[in-house]
């Protein structure tokens, strides 16, 4: 079995780097993103990396984000050995300080913001499915999955305006379950799997509440589930192979980035390229008004006016 698994890992590694060759081919179907600012969150591994390198591709400037500088670095200087242009911001999720001033240097530095790609992410098999506390005191998967990404979209939504038409994109998963309203921080009963799943449904109830907030404002706000156990360091802390490749899952994430088919176009949730349907709490609007009343409390942003 062992060795079955390891042939198929190698064979989806030889198909993800003959699909790397062909990136170039794929991109020429998008507009040119020359003079556009594009930042992505976790863009240092796996699937942020590669739609980093590919909206580099396009021209864009490239605004790379993650803990680990050398590898940020790396992609720093891929980028800019391409036709667009890069630089990298660090910072630690687990610390909403550090999203604070992630936000603060990206205003320093920019005064327009055209796409934000909210897909940094810890998965099921963080920490061995342990339950961990972030700096905050938050269950850390929920907190850089979901809470630090709000923070971060409402810090920067000034310059995504400036930018607009502009576009938010929330990089979820088909993984999902209702959140506890009970439980949020799951105090009373902990897996792997229940914090990351919850995590990702509350980034999708996120954009589709903002999306209509955002309403008339040129800001769309989408979300996806790019692909399912992608070849990526995340899918490697679970147990069992990968199944798909980044390239299939970057693909995706491309065209809600860039595609002009998406022009206009908010609210969605798409599961790869066709629009899906997402668990049934997402289209529950009096739970999504409550989760995102509770993450503002969370995060410290002043409640809405009603
Ligand atoms: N892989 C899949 O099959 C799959 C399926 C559905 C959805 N997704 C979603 O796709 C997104 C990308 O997943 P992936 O598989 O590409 O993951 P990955 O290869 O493990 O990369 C995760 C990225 O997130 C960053 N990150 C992790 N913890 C962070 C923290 N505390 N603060 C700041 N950045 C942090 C990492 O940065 P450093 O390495 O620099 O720390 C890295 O750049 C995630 O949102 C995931 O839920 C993945």
């Amino acid at each position: 079995m062992k060795i079955l698994n390891n042939s198929l890992i190698t064979l989806i590694v030889i198909i993800s780097s003959y699909a790397s060759q062909i990136n170039a081919q794929v991109n020429s179907d998008y507009p040119s993103m020359d003079g556009k600012t594009v930042l992505i969150t976790g863009s240092t591994d796996g699937l942020g990396r590669e739609v980093a390198i590919r909206l580099g591709m396009l021209g864009a400037h490239v605004l790379v984000h993650g803990r680990n500088a050398q590898r940020g670095a790396e992609v720093v200087e891929k980028i800019n050995n391409s036709a667009g242009s890069a630089q990298f911001y660090q910072a630690d999720f687990g610390s909403l300080n550090n999203v604070r001033e992630l936000a603060n240097n990206v205003k320093r530095d920019h005064q327009k913001l055209h796409i934000l790609i909210n897909n940094a992410g810890l998965g099921s098999g963080f920490a061995g499915g342990q339950r961990r506390v972030s700096q905050d005191g938050y269950e850390m998967v929920l907190q850089v999955n979901y809470l630090a990404h709000y923070l971060l979209t409402d810090l920067l939504l000034p310059l995504l305006k400036d930018g607009a038409p502009s576009r938010i994109i929330n990089v979820a998963s088909r993984a999902q379950s209702p959140v506890n309203f009970g439980d949020i921080m799951l105090e009373n009963y902990f897996s792997g799997r229940a914090t990351y799943h919850r995590s990702k449904l509350a980034q999708v109830m996120h954009a589709f509440h903002y999306s209509e907030l955002l309403q008339g404002t040129q800001v769309t706000f989408n979300t996806l589930h790019p692909a399912s156990m992608m070849d990526t360091t995340m899918v490697a802390q679970m147990p069992g192979p990968a199944r798909t490749t980044v390239d299939e899952g970057a693909r995706a994430l491309m065209m809600l980035a860039v595609s002009p088919a998406l022009v206009g176009r908010s609210g969605l949730y798409f599961v790869g390229h066709n629009e899906g349907r997402a668990n049934d709490q997402a289209y529950d609007s009096v739970a999504r008004a409550e989760l995102d009343k509770i993450a503002r409390e969370l995060i410290k942003l002043p409640a809405r006016e009603n």
